[in-house]
């Protein structure tokens, strides 16, 4: 039997519906803070993300040939795509946009990490201060209070490249000759800074001795910070600082935050400021920030009981009356009315059953006397009240 790849997944049933209501509901939060939505390819070439030396980009893409032989990419985030759409179509910032869309990474698949997986994600493209970095915070928050869902906001400030630079400087002499993990001798080397957040014990008691980046920031850093946080306070936002949070992604200046819970020991979401990514890509100055929330991992967290029923359920007493059950239903779908009815023919109780199995607000029953009197039955399933009436009446008469 053939059978999906490792780490990649069907949605159907209650995980569909449940993915459905989600980004629904995040569709209709992004709109009330004024983003709009951005669809960008699910194949990049390769050169978008193989500019930085991160883990993600060196070991965990789906990188190919196509049949041009181009450098192919499945893409495994959004950041660097809205980043290229931006510059390539010039479009007009300040703007706020977002994301729905699935992306690829090579990890090894464990609960809550699939090598296929969706995000909804935002950037605010244009904009570089600290208000709209903390309406991304406010926003990633906001979207899991929606849910009922319990968060706290791990967060740090990364700095400028200059301040990180000395930052690297410093930690460059700190670490060397330290007795690191393999990948972190590798970090030492392309991103010194995310050795910082090697889960290794070793790795971890090493970096306890070093300075935290706060030392090297400059002053109006460490003030935007502390502006941040305490706008987060007066919302009512709980957060914790946490000088080693610097995030796999390796494009981020300034502010660094994930969003973190209880009730899961990952991240449910993660994002920053990411000032110069505009210039590697395509050198230009523009300033930006966003986030990505794992849905999977939302869902995950979302106890929610989706009751969905339907308006009506369409019971024919025989057969002979699938005929007409079709053609009503077909008009009442075109009336925007949620119509339910059995394709295969059932006996009539069976119908009944389904009809509350539906949680169906209405019945309309087609047998030989309705079809005679040209009235059909309609019974209210809350009330139990059923009476006659003429298709071309049926609007009226329900209450939806
Ligand atoms: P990221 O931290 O790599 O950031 O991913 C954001 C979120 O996506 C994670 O917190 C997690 O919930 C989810 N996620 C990541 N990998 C997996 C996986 N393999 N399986 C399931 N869920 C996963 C970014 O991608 C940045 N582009 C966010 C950003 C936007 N920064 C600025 N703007």
């Amino acid at each position: 039997m053939l059978q999906s790849l490792r780490g990649f997944q069907d949605f159907y049933g209650d995980k569909s519906k449940l993915f459905s209501y989600v980004t629904k509901e995040i569709i209709a939060i992004s709109n009330r803070y004024g983003y709009s939505r951005i669809y960008t390819p699910l194949l990049e070439s390769s050169s978008l993300f193989l500019r930085s030396g991160d883990d993600l980009v060196s070991k965990e893409m789906y990188t190919f040939k196509d049949r041009g032989d181009r450098d192919v990419s499945l893409v495994p985030e959004g950041t660097a795509s809205v980043t290229r759409a931006v510059l390539e179509n010039n479009i007009p910032t300040p703007a706020k946009l977002f994301y729905i869309s699935p992306f690829f990474r090579y990890e090894r698949p464990q609960k809550g990490r699939f090598r296929q997986f969706h995000q909804f994600g935002i950037e605010i493209v244009g904009i570089d201060n600290i208000y709209a970095d903390v309406e991304a915070i406010l926003l990633a928050s906001n979207i899991f209070t929606n849910f009922n869902i319990p968060t706290y906001i791990e967060i740090n400030h990364l700095g400028s490249v200059e301040s990180q630079n000395r930052y690297s400087e410093y930690l460059k002499g700190y670490f060397k000759n330290k007795d690191l993990c393999g990948d972190c001798k590798d970090r030492y080397e392309k991103n010194i800074l995310r050795i910082l957040d090697c889960k290794n014990s070793n790795c971890k008691d090493i970096s306890e001795g070093a300075d935290s980046i706060d030392k090297f920031l400059r002053e109006d850093e460490r003030e935007d910070f502390n502006k941040i946080l305490s706008i987060l306070k007066d919302n009512k936002i709980e957060y914790k600082v946490s000088s080693n949070l610097v995030r796999g992604l390796d494009y981020y200046t300034g502010i660094v935050f994930e969003v973190k819970s209880s009730l899961i020991d990952k991240a449910v979401a993660g994002g920053g400021r990411y000032n110069n990514l505009y210039r590697e890509i395509g050198n230009r100055d523009i300033g930006a920030v966003g986030f990505a929330i794992g849905l999977e991992r939302l869902m995950d967290l979302t106890s929610l009981q989706i009751e969905e029923g339907t308006d009506i359920y369409i019971a024919v007493v025989e057969e002979k009356y699938m005929e007409n059950g079709i053609n009503i239903a077909n008009i009442l779908r075109s009336n925007k009315i949620k119509v339910d009815m059995e394709l295969r023919y059932v006996k009539f109780k069976k119908q009944l059953s389904k009809a509350s199995e539906f949680n169906a607000k209405y019945t309309l029953i087609i047998g030989e006397e309705e079809i005679n009197s040209g009235k059909l039955s309609l019974k209210n399933m809350n009330s139990g009240e059923q009476k006659k009436v003429n298709v071309e009446d049926i609007l009226k008469e329900i209450e939806l």
